[in-house]
């Protein structure tokens, strides 16, 4: 072989190893971003902790109270047609408050705490109204980002989301 042969030689597997390494950096950074992605990209018609589906505008009539079991919240209408989403979690230690039909407001089993249907205490000892979901409503479908409670000290309209 002659030294110009074996220059070359040198030079196409150096180049040969850069092409390589970038390969495999590339291949690297794609795997790293598609589970970026996934991680960081909200889950739509999840269950808790991402953004819940919870069903059509037709599905909550005016006064009714739902309860969206994989979002572990309750979906209200309000009589003027607005929503809240009120999770389901007791505000003293976290039990889960079910709303009883019969009395017609939230009635938590461990201590007894009372929260009206607008989640606001009304008896026992749970320091502050239940926690609320931000609603959105988009074609006709209504959807609630569980990601995270935001907590309150008093009802205010600001927390509804018209439909
Ligand atoms: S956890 Fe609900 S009243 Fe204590």
């Amino acid at each position: 072989m002659t030294e110009k042969n074996e220059k070359k030689e040198k030079v196409d597997r150096r180049q040969f190893l850069g092409i390589a390494w970038l390969t495999a950096m590339v291949a690297l950074m794609g795997e790293s971003l598609a589970a970026l992605g996934k991680f960081i990209q909200p889950v739509v018609d999840g269950g808790f902790g991402g953004i819940v589906k919870a069903g059509t505008l037709e599905e909550f009539p005016p006064g009714s109270i739902t309860l969206i079991k994989e979002g572990r919240f309750f979906l209200s209408r309000l009589d003027d047609g607005s929503f809240l989403a009120l999770w389901q979690r007791c505000t003293h230690l976290g039990c889960s408050v079910p709303f009883e039909e019969d009395e017609d407001q939230y009635h938590c089993p461990c201590h007894g705490s009372l929260f009206d249907k607008l989640g606001v205490v009304t008896g026992g000892p749970a320091p502050r109204p239940m926690d609320y979901f931000p609603v959105t409503i988009e074609a006709g479908e209504v959807f609630v980002n569980t990601e995270e409670a935001l907590e309150r000290k008093a009802f205010d309209p600001s927390q509804t989301t018209q439909s």
